[in-house]
Formats: C-alpha cells, structure tokens, sequence
C-alpha cells in the first residue's frame, strides 16, 4: 500500500517523507517506520503483533443435549472449540477453509461447517456432533448404514460425511442417487470414490423409512 497517497494518510500528518534514515516499516525496505503511527496515531504492531493481553468471551451452549459453557477467545472457531475445550475428537479438521466438510456439525439442526463459524456465534446454539448421534447404544440409520455398505476407508472424512448425509435425509428421506451425490457434495472424501457412500446413505434412507435396505452390491454381483 502506498500510504503517501491515502487521503487518510494526509489528513492525519500531511505528506510523508522517506527519509532514508530513519529504518524500515514492517513489510519491506520501502516502507517508512513511520506508517505504522499514519492512521492517526493508530499502532500497528499493538494490533497485529503477538498479543500483549487476551480478551475472553463467555459462551454457553447445548452440546450432545449437555449444557456447556466456557471462556474462549474471540477468534476461537466452532470446530477448535468443539475439539479442544469439549475434547470432542470425533468432529474432525481437514482444510480449516470451508472445503473438505470434514468438520461438519448441525448448528441448530442445520448441518455446518464448523470452521466456518466462530464459538462465539454459535452462543446460545443447540449443537450435535458425530458422537451425539447415536442413542440408547443403537448406531443412527446412517453411522449403520457406513458399516454395512462399507462407506469408509481411512475414515477421516466420515464424521462429517454421516453428519451431512443425516442432515439430507431429515429433509428427504427417499432421495435419488443424484439426490444423495448433490447432498454430500460438499464433503471430500480422498479414498472411496464415493460409491459406497452412496448406498450407506441409500440403506440409511430405507431404514429411515422402515422399509428393507437394497442387498449390498456384492451380493448383487455388482
Ligand atoms: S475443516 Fe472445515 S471444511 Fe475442511
Ligand atoms: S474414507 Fe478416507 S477420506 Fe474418506
């Protein structure tokens, strides 16, 4: 950025000089000292340097039907909270970016990307996590249906696959292949291909249903 040229600059101290003697900025050798004081008097260091002194916000929410709450930093995302300060492992990190889907939750009963959302916004949130989805020690039509269709290899991207595909069949619970494939879309998966995938969602969605699940592949000589 050239801060001679912004208006901000000028008003708060007129044009600068670069007096070649008088050390360098922060970014690179053309940078004056100085810039860090030109938004009026603003420090630049204070605010992007290591921090000095931390600010924690108090959250409070529902986890797995257990009431939670804890002092985090403002920064702090869902997922970081979730695996660090809940010690729910379950939940997994992979791009930290909103790509992979593998730190995928319901927020509210809406399946999300926990990366993509601070602690501090889901205050107040009902939150279900890969390990909340089982109950009475029964397995979730979908966690079921991974096991029986074999929809996992490494399993890394898993947990957040059963969340989204659990998340897809609350809202159609008979959905087409096309259907299902579109649903998890936004979750990665780097060793299956997916097919498996698919006809675990594809048994969950008749268990779901009440009906028989479609014979595996395998017996179907497929
Ligand atoms: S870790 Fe959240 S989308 Fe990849
Ligand atoms: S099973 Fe390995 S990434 Fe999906």
């Amino acid at each position: 950025m050239d801060y001679e040229s912004t208006a901000l600059t000028r008003l708060s101290y007129g044009p600068l000089r670069r007096p070649k003697d008088k050390g360098v900025g922060p970014h690179n050798d053309k940078t004056p000292a100085r810039t860090v004081t030109a938004f009026g008097g603003f420090d630049r260091f204070k605010t992007f340097g290591p921090p000095t002194e931390r600010t924690l916000m108090e959250v409070s929410m529902t986890v797995n039907g257990r009431a939670v709450s804890a002092e985090v930093e403002p920064r702090t995302l869902l997922v970081h909270f979730i695996r660090e300060n809940l010690r729910l492992t379950g939940t997994h990190v992979g791009c930290e970016t909103g790509y992979c889907g593998a730190c995928t939750v319901h927020v509210d009963g809406k399946a999300v990307k926990s990366c993509t959302m601070l602690a501090v916004q889901a205050d107040g949130a009902t939150i279900l996590t890969i390990e909340g989805l089982a109950a009475n020690g029964q397995l979730h039509p979908v966690q079921e249906g991974f096991w029986e269709r074999h929809g996992l290899q490494c399993g890394f991207c898993t947990p957040g696959m059963i969340m989204s595909a659990v998340a897809l069949l609350e809202q159609n619970n008979n959905p087409s292949e096309d259907e299902i494939r579109h649903g998890i879309e936004g979750n990665l998966c780097r060793c299956t291909g997916y097919h498996n995938i698919v006809r675990a969602v594809e048994y969950a969605g008749a268990k779901v249903r009440g009906e028989e699940p479609p014979p595996p592949d395998w017996e179907r000589g497929e």
